[in-house]
């Protein structure tokens, strides 16, 4: 029989996590900025100029963000080789959950079949991903669960004004997940992570209205309340900021340089934004996933989405060494590097 520890005793050093395995979905139907001509008054160039954006995907009306994080959930298990039963905790990142409560993860968790994992929902907008990495990640180090499934999923079209230009042409629907183990001995996976918030600039980017603050009623609904606002412009200032920053942080904490990076994956917001972090970092734009002109902004989903269309089409390999970077409403953000294990 073991006896209990000493109270003295330091805790065991922590065991590198990795992502294990990755998996993605997208809504079926295409939005495309011609679409949105014959919607709102725009112009396919206007969008591209300022956004590099070119098509989007939409939800149907039946489906909804647990359908999207499903699907990615699904995916990601099988290419870790994790059986539904076995998986200790699921995270869903989201904004638009399929209802206030209960949290979507518990809802993708009775449909997986995943019966022993505990599930958290968490609401970080588009640095979602990434808050549920770290998350799940010093959980799964200091040995609490065996293993996590992290899933960031946006039904970003149900909250969107289809009324209102500068903010309906940006975003679109989708769901990346990642599944984290212990690293393979003496692999890496993740190096370093970088948190941060800033709540006093809160109402930059909000839903005004559908909480307890403001109740829906018919007067929110009439005013357009339960709809997305965001002040675009001083949104993309704070953005290159933080992301730069974050960055920045994350590497120096890996003991890295730039140089190091083989693949940048950024939060998919803007082609201008991911330029400006290109050069704020030194970075040159070949060496940036990028997947903005297909599906817009999918907030949480953003990541998760370009990291496995990248892993999947063999951009990144075994032995890469990866910075994610994301920036959202909150304003939230964060930074992560990792050395990419490839399943097998
Ligand atoms: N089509 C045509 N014209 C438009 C459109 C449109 N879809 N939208 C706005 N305009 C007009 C504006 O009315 C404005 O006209 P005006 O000069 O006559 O007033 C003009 O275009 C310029 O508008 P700006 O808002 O200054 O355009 P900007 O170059 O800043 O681009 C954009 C707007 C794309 C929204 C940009 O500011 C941006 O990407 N911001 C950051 C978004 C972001 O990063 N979000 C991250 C988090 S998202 C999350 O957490 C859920």
């Amino acid at each position: 029989m073991s006896s209990p520890p000493h109270p003295s005793r330091p805790p065991p050093p922590a065991r590198p996590v990795a992502i294990a395995g990755c998996g993605a979905h997208v809504p079926a139907r295409v939005l495309t900025n011609r679409d949105l001509e014959r919607m709102v008054e725009t112009s396919h160039e206007w969008i591209v100029e300022r956004t590099g954006m070119r098509e989007r995907r939409i939800a149907a009306d039946h489906e909804a963000t647990s359908d999207l994080a499903l699907e990615a959930a699904r995916k990601a298990l099988q290419s870790a080789r994790l059986a539904p039963a076995d998986v200790g905790m699921i995270a869903v990142a989201t904004i638009t959950p399929d209802h206030p409560f209960p949290n979507t993860a518990c809802l993708v968790q009775s449909r997986l079949g995943a019966r022993h994992a505990f599930c958290v929902g968490l609401e970080a907008a588009c640095s979602g991903f990434l808050y549920g990495l770290e998350m799940a990640r010093r959980l799964v180090e200091t040995g609490a669960v065996p293993n996590a499934l992290v899933i960031g999923a946006e039904k970003m079209s149900a909250i969107l004004d289809w009324k209102d230009r500068s903010t309906c042409v940006l975003f679109g629907d989708g769901a990346g997940a990642a599944v984290l183990k212990p690293a393979p001995a003496g692999r890496r996976g993740i190096l370093s992570t970088v948190l941060g918030s800033d709540g006093s600039l809160a109402d930059l980017l909000y839903l005004p209205a559908g909480g307890s603050r403001r109740p829906a009623s018919a007067a929110t609904v009439a005013a357009g309340e339960h709809y997305l606002r965001m002040r675009g412009r001083e949104v993309f200032r704070h953005a290159v900021t933080h992301m730069a920053q974050a960055a920045r942080t994350a590497l120096h904490r890996a003991g890295l340089g730039i140089q190091d990076i083989r693949w940048v994956i950024p939060h998919q917001a803007n082609l201008r934004i991911i330029a400006a972090i290109g050069e704020r970092l030194g970075c040159p734009a070949d060496r940036f996933i990028i997947n903005v002109e297909r599906y817009g902004n999918t907030s949480a989903a953003s990541i998760g989405l370009a990291l496995d269309e990248a892993v999947r089409d063999g951009r990144i390999r075994d032995g890469d060494l990866v910075l994610m970077v994301a920036f959202g409403a909150g304003f939230t953000w964060g930074a992560s590097v990792l050395e990419w294990i490839q399943p097998t």
